[in-house]
């Protein structure tokens, strides 16, 4: 059977979803590259790491060159080589954003633990959280935020990191921006993640969405509570995972 279209952009998450088995992703890049030749297919990073910890993680492991990375759990994107983040992107962040008023009220909470200085970032501030408290947590912490007109996201992955970020600036939005500067369609655009930072890929536009076999119960819950036919949760792990979305999606 022949592909039914071409894949114009892939979105990836790079830890436990692109990066965590090495001979699969050895595997995959090859296939991808290809691919791009072939097609133009663009290639997106989002991931919850910042540009620096991002750029030791793909030297380690030889990544292929993106199109745009999305860093910080999307709270900043950075254009095939630019050193800045967009500049459009910053703007559009920052008009509601109230740092250290955010900073302020979340250190009222003693079970959360600053994340290392490298972590936080102009419009990310990262905590460590407990899953035996999160449930009373993260509702109050809400509530302060709300009562003080402070617009924030905030996200809890793989039962550790607790971000909060501008509301709009999270990976799905992120994507959102580049698909609509890049004029790609969203039946030809795929998405993948494992983990609570990745929710957001998923829940904006019709993108095919691939949720890779070894992911986390927070995006395994959401997936259940929101069923749709462009979504897929694969068997396989890691760039396993992506490999068998995008056959089911056929793609490849
Ligand atoms: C990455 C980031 C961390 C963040 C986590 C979840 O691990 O380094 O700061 O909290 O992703 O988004
Ligand atoms: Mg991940």
């Amino acid at each position: 059977m022949g592909l039914l279209t071409h894949l114009s952009l892939l979105v990836t998450d790079l830890d436990h979803t692109l990066v965590g088995d090495d001979r699969s992703l050895e595997q995959l890049k090859q296939i991808l590259d290809r691919y791009r030749q072939t097609y133009g297919t663009k290639i997106v990073y989002a991931t919850g790491r910042s540009k620096t910890s991002y750029q030791e993680l793909a030297h380690a492991k030889s990544l292929l060159a993106p199109d745009a990375l999305i860093a910080a759990v999307g709270t900043e994107i950075y254009l095939n080589t630019a050193t800045d983040a967009d500049p459009e992107w910053v703007e559009q962040l920052g008009r509601n954003w109230h740092r250290d008023r955010i900073v302020a009220i979340a250190s009222r909470f003693a079970d959360l633990e600053p994340q290392p200085p490298a972590e936080q970032r102009p419009f990310k501030v990262s905590y460590y959280l407990s899953t035996s408290v999160v449930a009373a947590v993260i509702p109050q912490l809400q509530e302060l935020l709300l009562h003080q007109g402070l617009a924030a996201d905030i996200i809890y992955s793989g039962s550790r990191d607790l971000d909060i970020l501008p509301s709009g600036g999270d990976k799905g939005q992120a994507v959102q921006f580049l698909r609509q500067r890049w004029q790609i369609d969203p039946i030809q655009t795929v998405v993948c993640g494992d983990s609570g930072n990745d929710i957001s890929l998923f829940k904006y536009g019709q993108e095919r969405g691939i949720i890779v076999g070894n992911a986390q119960s927070e995006l395994r819950l959401w997936h259940e509570l929101h069923p749709a036919n462009y979504h897929y949760l694969a068997v396989a792990e890691c760039a396993d995972g992506i490999l068998e979305g995008l056959k089911y999606f056929r793609f490849v």
